[in-house]
Order: C-alpha cells, then structure tokens, then sequence
C-alpha cells in the first residue's frame, strides 16, 4: 500500500508536536524530516535536537532526508536519535557503499536520493545496498515549487531497473506532489509520495493528506 508522507518542511515550527500528532491521528505511518544545512542546499532547517524531541512524541515512521554537505560524518547520528530511515544524497557522499551499510548496521532503513540532474543510472551497481530511492521531483532547498515533469519517467527507468534484478525496492518521490499528481506517481512506480505545502498549507491538511493517501489507494489497486 502506497505511503504519504507529510513534510514537515511546512508545519508550523511554533507548533510542530501538534501538527505532528494530527497527522498521526489522521492516519500517517510515514513523517518526512527535511535537514538543511545551508551548504549543500541554500536553507538551514532543523537537526538532531529537534529530532530526539519528535522521536518521543510520536510512533510515526520518521524518514530523515538529509539535505548536508557531510553525510558521511552525521548519518548515524540521525540514526541514534530516532529516525527509522535515513537518505543521502548521491551527489554529497563519499562512500557510499560504507555508508548504507553503517546506517543499516545502526538499525535504520538507507537510502539514496538523487537531485533531478542525476540520472538513475548512476545507482545501477549500489542498488541492492539501498532499501529505498528518493528520486528528488524539485531542485532540494525550499517547500512550494513546481513540480519536474520528467521525475515520472526517472521513477519508471527505477522501477524497471529494480524489477529486472528481482530487488525489492521502494521508490519515494518529493517535490511539488499533490493531490493533483498523486495517482500518477503511484501508477509511474512510486512507493512514498513526501507532501509538505499541499498538506500544511491547505485549508484542512488532515483532509488533504486523507483525500491523497485515498488517491494513492486507489491508483494502487488499478494499476
Ligand atoms: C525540499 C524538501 C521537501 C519539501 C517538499 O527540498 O526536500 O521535502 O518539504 O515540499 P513541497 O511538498 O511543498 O514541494
Ligand atoms: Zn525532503
């Protein structure tokens, strides 16, 4: 069953237990934990602290993507304060190899993402080391921006890739996702659809994550 995944990019900072805890309610299993260091990505969000302070507060799967200039250093710390997965950037990391393999051996799901530049290609070897791929729908950095039409067909090049080689792999998507696009992510091949201005900055985000974890359902069971 496909996941949504709110961003908490776009919850409100003052009030993000409460906002945390309404997507729980609302049926979440998935929370997406953007970290910025204002390196790698021109923003700086939010760290460890905040993420050993969510960890007690909530039994939501917290998916940290981290948006760093040194992976390599501060991933297993991620791991220790509370995320159940934790992606890096294919662009930032030195060895990337060793550091799935660190973040699995700390007990928590790795993945790889990739900036829409990187062809999927890039993965072709390491791919049986990765529980999972973020195929980045925006350039990393900001909530709010306008969806890369060619993300979908980078989805489905990963998806075939995976099924050929017999891997069972789960594919996540993050940019400019919304009600509007949800089905077809999850018909293109995509596992988790990350949704942070849709849901936070809607009307009623507990409806909107509601009517996009519908759509995700359904496209799932039509395709
Ligand atoms: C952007 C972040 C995203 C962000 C997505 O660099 O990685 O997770 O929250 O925001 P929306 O859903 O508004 O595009
Ligand atoms: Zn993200």
């Amino acid at each position: 069953m496909p996941q949504i995944a709110p961003s908490i990019l776009s919850a409100d900072f003052a009030h993000l237990g409460r906002d945390v805890q309404a997507m729980e309610e609302a049926g979440a299993r998935m929370l997406h934990f953007d970290v910025m260091d204002g390196h790698f990505v021109p923003n700086l969000t939010v760290g460890i602290p905040v993420l050993a302070s969510l960890r007690k507060m909530t039994r939501l799967h917290i998916d940290v993507h981290l948006m760093i200039s040194n992976p390599d250093e501060m991933a297993e710390a991620y791991v220790d304060a509370g995320a159940d997965m934790v992606s890096v950037h294919y662009e930032t990391v030195r060895h990337l190899d060793r550091l799935l393999m660190r973040i699995r051996e700390k007990g928590a799901k790795p993945g790889v993402v990739l900036n829409p530049h990187t062809p999927v290609s890039v993965l072709e070897d390491i791919l049986p080391r990765c529980d999972f791929v973020l195929i980045m729908s925006v350039n990393p950095g900001f909530a709010a921006q306008k969806f890369i039409s060619y993300s979908f067909e980078k989805v489905r090049k990963l998806r075939s890739m995976s099924n050929e080689r017999g891997l069972d792999l789960r594919i996540e998507i993050d940019g400019g996702m919304g009600p509007h696009n949800v089905a077809q992510a999850v018909e293109a091949g995509v596992d988790w659809v990350v949704s942070g201005s849709a849901i936070f900055g809607s009307e009623d985000p507990l409806r909107t994550f509601q009517t996009m974890q519908q759509a995700a359902a359904q496209a799932a069971v039509c395709s």
